[in-house]
């Protein structure tokens, strides 16, 4: 009998739309900003993560044509073989001097560049020990690494501290990985006390600075900064695609870190160099965040107003704790934030539900920007007044 070798794929999505879990794209039909055109219509952006507003500035789409001119669209191949370019050196001395370590490394995302760091500093002798609700790159990271992976409970020191008494003494190196600030919680990683455990036990540190860098910190150097740990030694991960609004990722730390993964992160060596515009964006954006504090100032300002709305206007919301400029409106089911998610879409408002398995529990995802006015937080406020009051009539 002949077997269809694909048709497991229809069952499979079958099963993931019972669920709730399907997922589909929308597109958005203007420049990036606070507001944007969403399938025809403007809507107030909470779904971005161009925290200052950056992707759509005319000083980065300067300099993206400007380097796509000098050096055309492709960087054509590897780093080590066609790809360099003068100005991939000069973004990672700029990245290099935002965070104050001796050198940095830039590769294609900020995804290939946890995949890269990990696997070349971890392998099948090794121990990792991962917050559990690190992102997908982390995760994946550890992964294919070969090494054996630890989940300790999401900012659990104890249960950290507990993990490294019980493993530790059975591996050659051990590598704590951690986001800094969770990309779907908004809240922060416990860096100091991170980095006196790790010292106990002997272990490197990498962080995840994707969502803090451009936010965190009195030079928006991150969260290693916000903590005043700047200086210390640990590998510092981030992407150019968030605040920095263009696209890459890097590895900030010692030259011998960066030497190390030149030799031997696989997604750097096998990878095509980062295309001259993205790089040329990206440093024209750390030159903007250096020059520009107040668009950080704005925007910790913002998501401060948005808290503080929420929490006198609607007190029976269910906020998850945040530091940062995500906020979470935690939901009782994927069925429940599609539903939310699509009335915010018909007030005008764009902020998508987020669902397993991207997270254990369903939500509603609030990004917050420099950009945004108070009205559009105001709207945002108004909007999630009127939708929590039908949910509440409908329970009656
Ligand atoms: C915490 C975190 N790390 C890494 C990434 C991947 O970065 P990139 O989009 O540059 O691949 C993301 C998001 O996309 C993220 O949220």
């Amino acid at each position: 009998m002949a077997i269809e070798p694909y048709a497991w794929l229809e069952q499979s999505l079958a099963t993931i739309s019972r669920a709730n879990w399907f997922r589909s794209v929308q597109t958005i039909k203007s420049l990036p900003g606070a507001v944007v055109q969403l399938e025809g219509r403007d809507v107030i952006n909470f779904a971005s993560n161009d925290y200052l507003g950056l992707s759509g500035d005319c000083r980065l789409i300067e300099a993206a044509v400007a380097a796509t001119k000098e050096y055309g669209t492709g960087s054509t191949g590897s780093r080590l073989l066609s790809g360099n370019r003068e100005i991939h050196r000069k973004l990672e001395q700029a990245i290099a001097s935002l965070k104050q370590t001796e050198d940095a490394l830039v590769f294609s995302s900020g995804y290939l560049a946890n995949l890269g760091a990990i696997t070349a500093v971890v392998g099948k002798r090794d121990l990792i020990l991962a917050d559990q609700y690190n992102h997908s790159s982390l995760k994946n990271g550890a992964i294919l690494s070969g090494a054996t992976v630890v989940n300790y409970a999401h900012l659990h020191l104890e249960d950290l501290h507990k993990q490294l008494a019980q493993h530790r003494k059975n591996y050659r190196r051990c590598l704590i990985a951690t986001d800094s600030v969770f990309s779907m919680d908004g809240d922060l990683c416990p860096l100091p006390e991170i980095l006196a455990i790790s010292e106990q036990f002997n272990c490197m540190v990498l962080i995840d600075e994707a969502h803090a860098t451009g936010v965190l910190g009195a030079t928006g150097a991150g969260c290693v900064e916000h903590f005043g740990c700047t200086g210390q030694t640990l590998i510092q991960v981030g992407t150019l695609s968030k605040a920095l609004g263009s696209l890459g990722g890097y590895v900030a730390g010692s030259t011998t870190l960066t030497d190390f993964l030149r030799n031997r992160a696989p997604t750097w060596i096998y990878a095509t160099g980062l295309s001259p515009a993205d790089t040329a964006a990206a440093l024209a954006a750390i030159e903007i965040i250096q020059q520009e504090p107040n668009r950080r100032t704005q925007l910790s300002k913002n998501a401060d107003t948005l808290k503080q709305l929420i929490i006198k206007q609607l007190p029976q919301l269910k906020l998850l704790p945040s530091e940062s400029p995500i906020l979470c409106w935690q939901l009782d089911s994927a069925a429940d934030a599609l539903a939310v998610g699509k009335k915010l879409q018909a007030a005008g408002i764009f902020a998508p539900a987020i669902r397993p398995p991207t997270v254990p529990s369903s939500r509603i995802r609030l990004s917050v920007m420099a950009t945004h006015e108070l009205a559009h937080l105001q709207q945002l406020v108004d909007a999630l007044a009127n939708i929590v009051h039908e949910l509440m009539n409908n329970q009656q």
